[in-house]
């Protein structure tokens, strides 16, 4: 085993639990297309050196999903749209130390 040094300053965990169609998860509830839209954000604001968006478990809040944690912030955002993804793109921003964008642009 090697150990290595994180190199991220935030990292934004979304969930794609997929579960049986009746049920509720946050994949029935366009996940996938929310990490896909936080990743491009991310990557056109040349902030993928810092911030690190990967796709999650279950985080235990089905029904409130599609969920949104990001570490080190512990900020948890729950029916997360894809609207919303600018918004969760500011806050991270805001909290990157130095911060290498002043904040990001629409
Ligand atoms: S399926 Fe996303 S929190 Fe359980």
């Amino acid at each position: 085993m090697e150990q290595g040094r994180v190199p991220y300053q935030k990292i934004v965990f979304v969930c794609i639990n997929a579960r049986q169609p009746q049920e509720t998860c946050c994949a029935h509830r366009d996940s996938e297309a929310i990490a896909a839209a936080l990743k491009e954000r991310v990557n056109a604001l040349g902030l993928a050196r810092w911030v690190r968006v990967s796709k999650s478990g279950c985080q235990d809040l089905c029904a409130k999903g599609p969920n949104v944690m990001v570490f080190p912030d512990y900020a948890w955002y729950h029916g997360v749209a894809l609207g919303d993804v600018e918004r969760i793109v500011q806050d991270v921003v805001r909290g990157l130390s130095p911060s290498p964008v002043s904040s990001p642009s629409p």
